[in-house]
Formats: C-alpha cells, structure tokens, sequence
C-alpha cells in the first residue's frame, strides 16, 4: 500500500465522521446521499437525507413517488433539478436494470444527475471499484499534497490529479480511501488556511514542505454576478387563500409554486412592473399595495431582491397563461405546496407561521 493510503487510513479510523449515510450499504441510500451532497453541506443534508430515507427508502418507492411528494422532501436544499433527476433515474433503474443499480462508471454515468465525480463515488463506497472520486475536497487535498502550480480546473492539473490519485489506489478499499480524503478536507485540509501540524500526512506533503499550502489550489478569479429586483404579488381572495402559481417546465425552479411575480425592468418602478407581471402571466389587473417584505437570495450564478406586496385582484379571474397550473390555497395548506426560499419566507410571514421550525 501507499505510504500516503496507509497514514491516512490509519487516521480515518480514528478520526472519521460518523454520518448517517455511512451505515447504509444499499446503493439507492448511498445515490441519494450523494446527489444531496452535490453543493450542499453536510450538516445541512443529514436531516434532509433521513427525511428522505424514512419518506422513501426504497429505489422503488422512490421511482413510484409523485414529482410533488419528492419535491416537498427536497424543498429548502435548493438546486432542485437534482430532485427531479434523482425521481428520473430511479424509474430507470427500475425499468432498464430490473431496480439494480449498475456498478461501473460509465454505466452510472448515463444516469440523469449522475456526474464523473458522484459516478466514481457510488462505484468506489458501493462496489470497491478502484476509481478515486474528484470532488472540490479531494482536488483541494491533492493539489497541496503534490503542489500543483496550475489552476485547479485546467486540464493539466486534472491530469496530475487523476495520474496521484491512481498511485494511491494499490490494495485499498477505494470507498474507504474516497471518504478519508473528504473526513481530512472537511476537517483538516480546510479550504483558506490548513491545519496542517494536525495532519496526519503533513510529512509527505510536498507544499507543506514549500511554503505554499495556504496558496493550493490556485483558482481562477470568479465574474462577479449580476443582482436582479424582482417583484411579487400576494393577492388575497375572500375566504382568505392567495393565488399560487406552479412555474413552467424548461425555466428556473421548473413545477415549483410561486407568488406570481417577475423581475422589474430598467425604467419601471416596483408598481408598474407588477402590474404588467401579473397581467402577462395571469391575464388580469391588480391594484398593488403595502409592501409586506424583502427578500434576498443568492442563486449560482445570479442574485436576486424580491419585494412583496398584497395585491388586490381588480380584472377578471386570473388564467394561468405561463405558469402550469395556478390555485387558491389557504395558509392551512400553505406547506403541502413546494416552493423556492423565497416563496416559502413570503408564506411564512403571511401565515404568521415559525420559519425555523421543519
Ligand atoms: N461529500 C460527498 N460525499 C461524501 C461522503 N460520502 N462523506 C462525506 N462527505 C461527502
């Protein structure tokens, strides 16, 4: 075995994180742990991921579940293609491999949602398949423990990282070693600065020895990105329930429910904008009054601000022209409906509800 391998086995035996999805050996928990795992935390997935697993613990429940059930389970973890991918694949399973999953890469790979890295993480945790999984994490550790100058998305440093990683594969469980290298990145190899007196391969690695360890991985500098203002409406009907509108397949948060609203363009106030919303999207008139809060959010590559306001409904009745559906919902229905951070804090504050709780 590699001395690096065996250093930090040793210490993953000692110091490894207990996680929920650690205990699972069937592939499908193991799937799923990792799509969440996809740009998320791993404090934030743990309730998310035994949530799921109680909702849906099995393949085949899960490619059985409505696209609102599996939507609901997901709400709040963002990224939500990642949801309707996981519901996609599991139909596949169940129908192309009688509900077994494939065991080798590129056959996981062929499956919507299922990337190089989460491929090789399935095969390697699941299946002992040799293949060292390239998350940030690995990169990180990696691209200190050989030092590599160049930035860490060209192909030269990907070369450089596959090439270390298969060194280090010889008589290993590569599951094992995958999840050690992501234990001592989360834990020890921090992104910013490393604690590296407390690393347990600090000797064999090459910029600890340099100096350079606070400067690896050398990243390209991020665009800035663009702030949208966006407007909602909350339009109230007697009885007191509020219009809901499903977003349209193919855009942004695609079957999710919204206050239906949009972004306001350059030369329109808040009103006008509204205005013209509500009538492109719902075919009818609003009259706009108090604001009844802000909201800011950050998507991957764009912000927004969302002001919303209660409107009062002064046209026809509204038709759903874009979206795919739209309902009247009274705040006792309100959490059945799946919906974006945004949407979700608006009907919080409406419905006086405690947004911390689950
Ligand atoms: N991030 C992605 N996969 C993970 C895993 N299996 N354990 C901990 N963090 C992870």
């Amino acid at each position: 075995m590699h001395e690096i391998s065996n250093a930090l086995l040793e210490w993953y035996t000692i110091h490894q994180r207990s996680l929920p999805w650690r205990l699972e050996t069937d592939p499908y928990l193991v799937w799923v742990s990792e799509i969440m795992l996809q740009q998320t935390r791993v404090e934030t997935v743990i309730p998310y991921f035994l949530k799921w697993k109680e909702h849906l613990p099995t393949l085949r429940s899960l490619a059985l579940a409505t696209e609102e059930e599996v939507l609901l389970l997901w709400e709040g973890l963002g990224y939500y293609s990642r949801a309707r991918n996981l519901h996609s694949a599991a139909q596949l399973v169940l129908e192309k491999f009688g509900g077994e999953f494939p065991h080798n890469v590129t056959q996981l790979q062929r499956l919507p949602g299922i990337g190089e890295y989460t491929a090789s993480a399935i095969a390697s945790i699941c299946f002992n398949v040799p293949v060292v999984a390239l998350d940030a994490n690995i990169k990180r550790v990696f691209a200190r423990l050989i030092d590599i100058e160049d930035a860490i998305t060209s192909r030269s440093a990907k070369k450089q990282l596959v090439e270390f990683g298969k060194n280090l594969l010889s008589e290993v469980d590569a599951g094992e070693l995958n999840q050690a290298f992501m234990d001592l990145g989360s834990l020890v190899c921090l992104p910013g600065e490393p604690d590296c007196m407390r690393c347990p391969l600090n000797r064999s690695c090459i910029s600890y020895q340099n100096g350079t360890q606070n400067q690896r991985p050398v990243t390209r500098k991020k665009k800035g990105s663009p702030t949208y203002q966006v407007v909602a409406a909350v339009i109230q009907k007697e009885g007191g329930v509020f219009l809901l509108a499903k977003r349209p397949k193919g855009g942004m948060l695609p079957g999710l429910w919204e206050f239906p609203g949009g972004k306001v363009e350059v030369g329109e106030d808040d009103t006008t904008a509204l205005v013209r919303e509500i009538n492109e999207e719902l075919d009818t008139i609003v009259s706009v009054g108090n604001l009844i809060g802000e909201y800011h959010h950050a998507y991957t590559h764009f912000k927004v601000i969302v002001r919303a306001f209660l409107c009062e409904l002064i046209g026809s009745q509204p038709r759903a022209l874009e979206a795919q559906e739209i309902k009247w919902v009274p705040c006792e229905q309100m959490r059945e409906f799946a919906m974006g951070k945004v949407d979700r804090l608006i009907a919080h504050a409406l419905c006086d509800l405690d947004v911390t709780s689950s």
